[in-house]
């Protein structure tokens, strides 16, 4: 079943997450947590002519939150800013292809909630340069 599949991989990317750990000397990092449970996130970027060279993320979370971080850095290389700041939940939710209440929802926005506040916070910056 197609359900299954898509349990596995989220199971399989909260076990050996891609991306994982501090960055030495990124352009850009960023912190998240959700108040709910206290899991945290710490997003960091490198970036070259506003285009995501490359990202790593560190914290603790549950499978889902770990999983969706995983996930997404992998796919955001590459991508230039402005199209990750037009990224919606919904991106997110087609990518983890499960069902999520509302609760488990924000478990799995964590990641795009905080690379998004990196990348304006980050944007603001270089406007005062
Ligand atoms: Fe904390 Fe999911 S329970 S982010």
């Amino acid at each position: 079943m197609g359900f299954d599949i898509y349990q596995e991989e989220i199971i399989e990317h909260y076990k050996s997450p891609h991306n994982k750990g501090a960055m030495d000397h990124p352009d850009l990092f960023g912190h998240g947590n959700n108040p709910v449970c206290g899991d945290d996130i710490t997003i960091y970027l490198k970036i070259k002519n506003d285009i995501i060279e490359d990202v790593s993320f560190d914290g603790r979370g549950c499978a889902i939150s770990q999983a969706s971080a995983s996930m997404l850095t992998d796919r955001i290389k590459g991508m230039k800013l402005e199209e990750i700041e037009r990224l919606s939940p919904d991106y997110v939710k087609e990518m983890l292809h499960i069902p999520l209440s509302a609760v488990r929802m924000k478990c799995a926005t964590l990641s795009l909630k905080t690379l998004q506040e990196t990348v304006s916070a980050g944007g603001v910056k270089n406007d005062m340069h």
